[in-house]
Protein backbone atom coordinates (compact mmCIF):
# COMPACT_ATOMS: atom_id res chain seq x y z
CA UNK A 1 0.00 0.00 0.00
CA UNK A 2 2.98 2.07 0.45
CA UNK A 3 3.83 1.67 -2.83
CA UNK A 4 0.91 2.65 -4.29
CA UNK A 5 0.86 5.67 -2.08
CA UNK A 6 4.12 6.79 -3.22
CA UNK A 7 4.08 6.03 -6.48
CA UNK A 8 0.13 8.10 -6.97
CA UNK A 9 1.75 11.06 -4.89
CA UNK A 10 4.81 10.91 -7.02
CA UNK A 11 2.28 11.01 -10.18
CA UNK A 12 0.02 13.89 -8.83
CA UNK A 13 3.57 15.84 -8.38
CA UNK A 14 4.28 15.79 -11.49
CA UNK A 15 1.17 16.20 -13.33
CA UNK A 16 1.14 18.92 -15.84
CA UNK A 17 -2.42 19.48 -16.70
CA UNK A 18 -6.27 19.06 -15.84
CA UNK A 19 -6.42 16.14 -17.96
CA UNK A 20 -3.75 14.13 -16.52
CA UNK A 21 -5.31 15.01 -13.52
CA UNK A 22 -8.12 13.62 -14.37
CA UNK A 23 -6.63 10.23 -15.93
CA UNK A 24 -4.82 9.63 -12.61
CA UNK A 25 -7.84 9.91 -10.38
CA UNK A 26 -9.81 7.09 -13.19
CA UNK A 27 -6.58 5.18 -12.49
CA UNK A 28 -6.04 5.58 -8.86
CA UNK A 29 -9.64 5.87 -7.14
CA UNK A 30 -12.07 5.76 -10.17
CA UNK A 31 -14.74 2.63 -10.19
CA UNK A 32 -12.07 0.62 -11.18
CA UNK A 33 -9.25 2.54 -9.93
CA UNK A 34 -5.89 0.25 -8.05
CA UNK A 35 -7.42 1.84 -4.72
CA UNK A 36 -10.77 0.97 -5.62
CA UNK A 37 -9.71 -2.26 -6.67
CA UNK A 38 -8.44 -3.21 -3.33
CA UNK A 39 -11.08 -1.88 -1.36
CA UNK A 40 -13.45 -4.06 -2.88
CA UNK A 41 -11.27 -6.78 -2.18
CA UNK A 42 -12.13 -5.92 1.85
CA UNK A 43 -15.06 -8.24 1.52
CA UNK A 44 -12.97 -10.89 0.60
CA UNK A 45 -10.62 -10.59 4.09
CA UNK A 46 -11.00 -12.08 7.43
CA UNK A 47 -12.75 -9.55 9.65
CA UNK A 48 -9.61 -8.76 12.01
CA UNK A 49 -7.63 -8.13 8.38
CA UNK A 50 -11.00 -5.97 7.23
CA UNK A 51 -10.01 -4.22 10.52
CA UNK A 52 -6.77 -2.76 9.91
CA UNK A 53 -6.85 -2.65 6.11
CA UNK A 54 -10.38 -0.88 5.77
CA UNK A 55 -9.02 2.21 7.51
CA UNK A 56 -6.00 2.34 6.13
CA UNK A 57 -7.40 2.34 2.40
CA UNK A 58 -10.09 5.11 3.38
CA UNK A 59 -7.20 7.35 4.10
CA UNK A 60 -5.12 6.60 1.38
CA UNK A 61 -8.15 7.06 -0.67
CA UNK A 62 -8.92 10.62 1.42
CA UNK A 63 -5.08 11.40 1.08
CA UNK A 64 -5.21 10.56 -2.72
CA UNK A 65 -8.22 12.64 -3.50
CA UNK A 66 -6.60 15.90 -1.44
CA UNK A 67 -3.43 15.79 -3.43
CA UNK A 68 -5.42 15.35 -6.55
CA UNK A 69 -7.56 18.56 -5.59
CA UNK A 70 -4.37 20.24 -4.04
CA UNK A 71 -2.81 20.18 -7.50
CA UNK A 72 -5.56 20.88 -9.32
CA UNK A 73 -5.61 24.40 -7.21
CA UNK A 74 -1.84 24.87 -8.17
CA UNK A 75 -2.25 24.12 -11.59
CA UNK A 76 -5.07 26.68 -11.53
CA UNK A 77 -2.95 29.69 -9.76
CA UNK A 78 -0.48 28.92 -12.73
CA UNK A 79 -2.75 29.06 -15.51
CA UNK A 80 -3.82 32.72 -13.39
CA UNK A 81 -0.36 33.76 -12.82
CA UNK A 82 0.63 33.08 -16.77
CA UNK A 83 -2.56 35.20 -18.11
CA UNK A 84 -2.00 37.67 -15.61
CA UNK A 85 1.50 38.21 -16.93
CA UNK A 86 0.53 38.02 -20.04
CA UNK A 87 -1.95 40.92 -19.80
CA UNK A 88 -0.10 43.39 -17.52
CA UNK A 89 -1.22 46.73 -18.25
CA UNK A 90 0.88 49.84 -17.56
CA UNK A 91 -1.82 52.14 -15.72
CA UNK A 92 1.04 54.05 -14.28
CA UNK A 93 1.08 55.34 -18.49
CA UNK A 94 0.19 58.71 -19.20
CA UNK A 95 -3.81 58.56 -20.25
CA UNK A 96 -4.27 59.61 -24.09
CA UNK A 97 -5.43 63.62 -24.26
CA UNK A 98 -9.23 62.80 -24.15
CA UNK A 99 -11.34 63.93 -27.61
CA UNK A 100 -14.69 64.24 -27.29
CA UNK A 101 -16.57 63.48 -30.66
CA UNK A 102 -19.75 65.39 -31.88
CA UNK A 103 -22.36 64.81 -33.98
CA UNK A 104 -22.48 65.78 -37.85
CA UNK A 105 -24.53 68.64 -38.77
CA UNK A 106 -26.59 66.22 -40.90
CA UNK A 107 -27.30 63.86 -38.40
CA UNK A 108 -28.17 67.00 -36.21
CA UNK A 109 -30.37 68.38 -38.84
CA UNK A 110 -31.98 64.65 -39.37
CA UNK A 111 -32.90 64.90 -35.70
CA UNK A 112 -34.23 67.79 -35.38
CA UNK A 113 -36.17 66.99 -38.82
CA UNK A 114 -37.53 63.61 -36.97
CA UNK A 115 -38.37 65.09 -33.61
CA UNK A 116 -40.45 68.09 -35.45
CA UNK A 117 -42.18 65.66 -37.47
CA UNK A 118 -43.02 63.09 -35.07
CA UNK A 119 -44.85 65.67 -32.75
CA UNK A 120 -46.68 66.14 -35.31
CA UNK A 121 -47.97 62.46 -35.90
CA UNK A 122 -45.58 61.46 -38.64
CA UNK A 123 -43.35 58.26 -38.47
CA UNK A 124 -39.91 58.05 -39.78
CA UNK A 125 -40.06 55.15 -42.64
CA UNK A 126 -36.95 53.75 -44.52
CA UNK A 127 -35.98 52.42 -47.92
CA UNK A 128 -32.54 51.13 -49.70
CA UNK A 129 -29.87 53.22 -51.36
CA UNK A 130 -29.95 50.67 -54.10
CA UNK A 131 -33.18 50.57 -55.61
CA UNK A 132 -34.83 49.37 -58.73
CA UNK A 133 -35.55 51.88 -61.56
CA UNK A 134 -39.04 50.88 -60.83
CA UNK A 135 -39.40 52.24 -57.16
CA UNK A 136 -37.00 54.93 -58.55
CA UNK A 137 -38.51 56.24 -61.32
CA UNK A 138 -41.98 54.25 -63.01
CA UNK A 139 -43.62 53.69 -59.86
CA UNK A 140 -43.31 57.60 -59.58
CA UNK A 141 -44.95 58.66 -62.82
CA UNK A 142 -41.22 59.01 -64.66
CA UNK A 143 -41.34 56.57 -67.62
CA UNK A 144 -38.47 55.59 -69.50
CA UNK A 145 -38.29 58.59 -71.85
CA UNK A 146 -39.55 61.14 -69.53
CA UNK A 147 -37.24 64.34 -69.00
CA UNK A 148 -36.89 64.18 -65.76
CA UNK A 149 -35.78 60.59 -65.96
CA UNK A 150 -32.18 61.84 -67.97
CA UNK A 151 -32.04 64.91 -65.74
CA UNK A 152 -31.81 63.26 -62.47
CA UNK A 153 -27.81 62.66 -63.54
CA UNK A 154 -28.26 58.56 -62.10
CA UNK A 155 -25.68 56.43 -60.82
CA UNK A 156 -26.52 53.01 -62.51
CA UNK A 157 -25.32 49.98 -61.24
CA UNK A 158 -23.29 47.41 -62.94
CA UNK A 159 -25.16 44.17 -64.58
CA UNK A 160 -23.74 41.21 -65.61
CA UNK A 161 -24.56 39.68 -68.71
CA UNK A 162 -27.56 37.66 -69.12
CA UNK A 163 -29.17 39.48 -65.73
CA UNK A 164 -32.86 39.11 -65.97
CA UNK A 165 -33.24 41.27 -62.86
CA UNK A 166 -34.67 44.60 -63.80
CA UNK A 167 -31.40 47.77 -63.57
CA UNK A 168 -31.02 48.96 -59.97
CA UNK A 169 -29.87 52.74 -59.91
CA UNK A 170 -28.49 54.32 -56.45
CA UNK A 171 -31.76 56.29 -55.63
CA UNK A 172 -31.47 59.95 -56.72
CA UNK A 173 -34.48 60.74 -53.97
CA UNK A 174 -36.00 59.95 -51.06
CA UNK A 175 -39.52 59.90 -53.05
CA UNK A 176 -39.32 55.82 -53.63
CA UNK A 177 -39.65 55.51 -50.13
CA UNK A 178 -42.90 57.19 -50.62
CA UNK A 179 -43.87 53.63 -52.75
CA UNK A 180 -42.32 50.83 -50.62
CA UNK A 181 -44.43 52.95 -47.71
CA UNK A 182 -47.33 52.37 -49.28
CA UNK A 183 -47.12 49.66 -49.87
CA UNK A 184 -45.81 48.29 -46.46
CA UNK A 185 -48.65 50.35 -44.67
CA UNK A 186 -51.40 51.07 -47.04
CA UNK A 187 -53.66 54.40 -45.88
CA UNK A 188 -54.17 56.13 -44.09
CA UNK A 189 -50.30 56.82 -44.02
CA UNK A 190 -48.02 59.67 -42.37
CA UNK A 191 -44.67 59.32 -42.43
CA UNK A 192 -40.77 61.00 -42.97
CA UNK A 193 -38.05 59.52 -44.80
CA UNK A 194 -35.01 61.22 -44.50
CA UNK A 195 -31.55 59.99 -46.23
CA UNK A 196 -29.61 59.46 -48.72
CA UNK A 197 -29.41 60.14 -52.48
CA UNK A 198 -27.06 59.96 -55.14
CA UNK A 199 -26.48 61.79 -58.27
CA UNK A 200 -23.51 62.32 -60.62
CA UNK A 201 -22.78 66.16 -59.65
CA UNK A 202 -20.15 68.31 -58.29
CA UNK A 203 -19.79 71.39 -57.46
CA UNK A 204 -20.05 73.98 -54.84
CA UNK A 205 -23.53 73.54 -54.44
CA UNK A 206 -24.07 69.45 -55.38
CA UNK A 207 -22.59 66.62 -54.25
CA UNK A 208 -22.32 63.32 -55.53
CA UNK A 209 -24.26 62.01 -52.03
CA UNK A 210 -26.50 64.26 -50.25
CA UNK A 211 -29.35 63.86 -48.10
CA UNK A 212 -33.14 64.46 -48.28
CA UNK A 213 -36.64 64.40 -46.09
CA UNK A 214 -39.36 63.00 -48.02
CA UNK A 215 -42.48 63.21 -46.32
CA UNK A 216 -46.00 61.82 -46.96
CA UNK A 217 -49.58 62.24 -45.78
CA UNK A 218 -52.35 60.36 -47.08
CA UNK A 219 -56.11 60.04 -45.80
CA UNK A 220 -59.49 60.69 -46.96
CA UNK A 221 -59.40 64.50 -46.87
CA UNK A 222 -56.26 65.87 -47.03
CA UNK A 223 -56.03 68.61 -48.93
CA UNK A 224 -52.92 71.49 -49.94
CA UNK A 225 -54.15 73.75 -47.32
CA UNK A 226 -53.03 71.07 -45.15
CA UNK A 227 -49.83 71.03 -46.91
CA UNK A 228 -49.07 74.45 -45.98
CA UNK A 229 -50.04 74.52 -42.78
CA UNK A 230 -48.00 71.54 -42.36
CA UNK A 231 -44.87 73.27 -43.87
CA UNK A 232 -44.94 76.22 -42.61
CA UNK A 233 -45.08 74.47 -39.08
CA UNK A 234 -41.93 72.69 -39.93
CA UNK A 235 -40.14 75.53 -41.05
CA UNK A 236 -40.93 78.21 -38.10
CA UNK A 237 -39.89 75.23 -35.70
CA UNK A 238 -36.78 74.10 -37.30
CA UNK A 239 -35.87 77.79 -37.68
CA UNK A 240 -36.58 78.53 -34.28
CA UNK A 241 -38.33 81.76 -35.27
CA UNK A 242 -41.44 83.33 -34.54
CA UNK A 243 -42.55 83.57 -37.53
CA UNK A 244 -42.05 82.59 -41.64
CA UNK A 245 -43.87 83.12 -45.13
CA UNK A 246 -43.91 80.78 -47.39
CA UNK A 247 -44.55 81.47 -51.49
CA UNK A 248 -45.89 78.68 -52.92
CA UNK A 249 -44.60 78.86 -56.74
CA UNK A 250 -46.38 75.92 -59.52
CA UNK A 251 -44.21 74.02 -60.56
CA UNK A 252 -43.78 70.66 -62.06
CA UNK A 253 -43.45 67.15 -60.59
CA UNK A 254 -44.20 63.91 -62.38
CA UNK A 255 -45.33 62.48 -59.08
CA UNK A 256 -47.61 65.10 -57.76
CA UNK A 257 -50.53 67.20 -59.33
CA UNK A 258 -51.01 70.18 -58.78
CA UNK A 259 -47.21 70.67 -57.34
CA UNK A 260 -46.13 73.62 -56.36
CA UNK A 261 -42.00 74.84 -55.10
CA UNK A 262 -42.09 76.61 -51.70
CA UNK A 263 -39.97 79.83 -51.27
CA UNK A 264 -39.29 80.97 -47.86
CA UNK A 265 -38.83 85.01 -46.65
CA UNK A 266 -35.33 85.65 -45.74
CA UNK A 267 -32.48 88.65 -45.63
CA UNK A 268 -29.14 88.48 -46.64
CA UNK A 269 -27.71 91.11 -44.56
CA UNK A 270 -24.08 91.76 -44.19
CA UNK A 271 -24.00 88.46 -45.57
CA UNK A 272 -25.53 86.58 -43.11
CA UNK A 273 -28.97 84.56 -43.43
CA UNK A 274 -32.24 85.31 -41.42
CA UNK A 275 -35.09 83.86 -42.52
CA UNK A 276 -38.97 84.95 -41.67
CA UNK A 277 -37.71 88.72 -42.89
CA UNK A 278 -36.63 90.44 -45.43
CA UNK A 279 -37.03 91.09 -49.37
CA UNK A 280 -35.40 87.69 -50.39
CA UNK A 281 -37.11 84.36 -51.52
CA UNK A 282 -34.96 81.04 -50.98
CA UNK A 283 -36.16 78.11 -52.79
CA UNK A 284 -36.35 74.97 -49.97
CA UNK A 285 -38.56 72.17 -50.90
CA UNK A 286 -40.60 70.74 -53.88
CA UNK A 287 -44.22 69.59 -52.69
CA UNK A 288 -47.95 69.03 -54.36
CA UNK A 289 -50.56 66.72 -54.36
CA UNK A 290 -49.82 62.83 -54.99
CA UNK A 291 -50.54 61.88 -58.07
CA UNK A 292 -53.13 59.23 -58.21
CA UNK A 293 -50.87 57.24 -60.32
CA UNK A 294 -48.34 57.05 -57.88
CA UNK A 295 -51.28 56.05 -54.88
CA UNK A 296 -51.94 53.40 -57.85
CA UNK A 297 -48.48 52.23 -58.03
CA UNK A 298 -48.07 52.02 -53.82
CA UNK A 299 -51.60 49.84 -53.69
CA UNK A 300 -54.03 52.64 -52.66
CA UNK A 301 -57.05 53.12 -54.41
CA UNK A 302 -57.10 57.04 -55.82
CA UNK A 303 -60.73 57.34 -55.60
CA UNK A 304 -60.86 56.68 -52.12
CA UNK A 305 -57.54 58.09 -50.80
CA UNK A 306 -55.38 61.70 -51.61
CA UNK A 307 -52.40 63.51 -50.16
CA UNK A 308 -49.66 65.31 -50.29
CA UNK A 309 -45.64 64.97 -50.52
CA UNK A 310 -42.79 66.77 -50.38
CA UNK A 311 -38.88 66.39 -50.59
CA UNK A 312 -36.67 68.78 -48.98
CA UNK A 313 -32.49 69.21 -49.02
CA UNK A 314 -31.12 68.14 -45.66
CA UNK A 315 -27.96 69.46 -46.92
CA UNK A 316 -29.38 72.28 -48.01
CA UNK A 317 -31.40 73.40 -44.50
CA UNK A 318 -28.18 72.49 -42.21
CA UNK A 319 -26.40 75.45 -44.50
CA UNK A 320 -29.35 77.62 -44.46
CA UNK A 321 -29.88 77.20 -40.38
CA UNK A 322 -25.86 76.98 -39.44
CA UNK A 323 -24.54 79.15 -41.79
CA UNK A 324 -22.08 76.58 -43.61
CA UNK A 325 -20.96 78.39 -46.47
CA UNK A 326 -19.54 74.87 -49.07
CA UNK A 327 -21.67 71.91 -49.06
CA UNK A 328 -18.61 69.82 -50.11
CA UNK A 329 -17.15 70.42 -46.80
CA UNK A 330 -19.58 68.74 -45.02
CA UNK A 331 -18.15 65.43 -46.32
CA UNK A 332 -14.26 66.07 -46.13
CA UNK A 333 -14.00 64.88 -42.42
CA UNK A 334 -11.99 67.76 -41.62
CA UNK A 335 -10.99 67.46 -37.97
CA UNK A 336 -11.27 71.10 -37.57
CA UNK A 337 -14.57 71.71 -39.70
CA UNK A 338 -16.03 68.98 -37.63
CA UNK A 339 -15.43 70.37 -34.12
CA UNK A 340 -16.58 73.79 -35.52
CA UNK A 341 -19.79 72.75 -36.98
CA UNK A 342 -20.17 69.48 -34.62
CA UNK A 343 -23.16 69.14 -31.88
CA UNK A 344 -22.52 68.12 -28.35
CA UNK A 345 -22.94 64.53 -28.54
CA UNK A 346 -25.14 64.11 -25.79
CA UNK A 347 -27.80 66.68 -26.98
CA UNK A 348 -30.94 65.18 -28.48
CA UNK A 349 -32.89 67.49 -30.48
CA UNK A 350 -36.32 67.65 -28.97
CA UNK A 351 -39.03 70.36 -28.80
CA UNK A 352 -39.50 71.17 -25.27
CA UNK A 353 -35.70 70.98 -24.61
CA UNK A 354 -34.55 73.41 -27.64
CA UNK A 355 -33.51 72.08 -31.12
CA UNK A 356 -30.30 73.19 -31.63
CA UNK A 357 -28.13 74.23 -28.32
N1 LIG B 1 -38.07 64.03 -55.50
C1 LIG B 1 -37.88 65.44 -55.79
C2 LIG B 1 -36.41 65.68 -56.10
O1 LIG B 1 -35.59 64.94 -55.71
C3 LIG B 1 -38.31 66.31 -54.64
C4 LIG B 1 -39.77 66.26 -54.42
C5 LIG B 1 -40.61 67.15 -55.05
C6 LIG B 1 -40.34 65.30 -53.59
C7 LIG B 1 -41.97 67.14 -54.87
C8 LIG B 1 -41.71 65.27 -53.40
C9 LIG B 1 -42.53 66.19 -54.04
O2 LIG B 1 -42.30 64.37 -52.60
O3 LIG B 1 -43.85 66.17 -53.85
O4 LIG B 1 -36.08 66.65 -56.71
Amino acid sequence: MDDLRDKYIQLIADAGSEAALEELRVAAVGKKGEISLQMRSLGKMTPEERQVMGPKLNALKDEINSALAARKASLADAALEERLRGEWLDVTLPARHRRQGTIHPISQVSEEVAAIFGEMGFSVAEGPQIDSDWYNFDALNIPSHHPARAEMDTFYMNRLEGDTRPPHVLRTHTSPVQIRSMEKHGAPIRIIAPGRVYRADYDQTHTPMFHQVEGLAIDKDISMAQLKWTLEEFLRAFFEVEEVELRFRASHFPFTEPSAEVDIRCSWEGGQLKVGEGDDWLEILGSGMVHPKVLEAGGIDPNEWQGFAFGIGIDRIAMLKYGIPDLRAFFDSDLRWLRHYGFAALDQPNLHGGLSR
